[in-house]
């Protein structure tokens, strides 16, 4: 029996992403786990998946709460009562207060659909298309107060065709965020990700 690292992800919708790291994980040799599923949308399709899979979930509503920070905190508490040791953002549709980005430093990463640090924000792949960008992408990163900031772990990168639409980019990409973010999950849970001077260095 391997230890596994402890994984708390944090939704807001559909959740594919969240399948993706689900189905990574159900591998026996997958040196990571997901112990806690926490969504602010009681209606998010990825609390479906996580129940499907047998994983715990929470509903944290953030309109239950004053400010951003009592929010966080709340899903803190949660976190910490699972004993998480990192945390996936994946569709995450709410920015998190620096108090939080500072509590779990270099233990919270997000995906983004674009190659960071262009097209920070919603609405990547039209912003991609619209700058006559040829090519697009996915990034794995750590988390810092600022929107789309922190040392990037891993990329993919998709050729834009022409004749794309956001619709048609932003498939190719998700592909991509299947394949990067377990990757990115497992690279971590082996301790081979180190962040020097806010670059990431990947051990061998
Ligand atoms: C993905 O494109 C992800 O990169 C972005 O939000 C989307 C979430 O999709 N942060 P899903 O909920 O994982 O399907």
């Amino acid at each position: 029996m391997i230890t596994k690292l402890k994984v708390g992800v944090l939704i807001s919708g559909r959740g594919s992403n969240l399948q993706a790291l689900i189905d990574a994980t159900a591998a026996p040799d997958f040196p990571a786990e997901i112990v806690l599923v926490i969504s602010n949308k009681a209606d998010a399709y990825g609390l479906t998946r996580a129940q499907n899979a047998g994983i715990k979930t929470a509903v944290i509503n953030h309109k239950d709460f004053t400010t951003r920070e009592d929010f966080d905190r709340a899903m803190d508490q949660k976190l910490k009562q699972e004993n998480v040791q990192l945390v996936c953002l994946a569709g995450f549709m709410r920015l998190l207060s620096p108090w939080f980005a500072e509590e779990w430093r270099d233990r919270l990463i997000n995906i983004h659909p674009s190659l960071l640090p262009k097209h920070k924000g919603l609405n990547t792949h039209e912003a991609a298309i619209a700058a006559g960008d040829t090519e697009h992408g996915a990034t794995v990163h750590f988390v810092r107060p600022a929107l789309d900031d922190g040392p990037i772990i891993l990329q993919a990168s998709v050729p834009i065709m022409p004749g794309d639409t956001p619709d048609t980019l932003a498939a190719r990409v998700l592909e991509q965020e299947h394949i990067i973010y377990p990757r990115a999950v497992r690279l971590y849970a082996e301790g081979r990700v180190n962040v020097i001077e806010e670059k990431v260095f990947i051990v061998n």
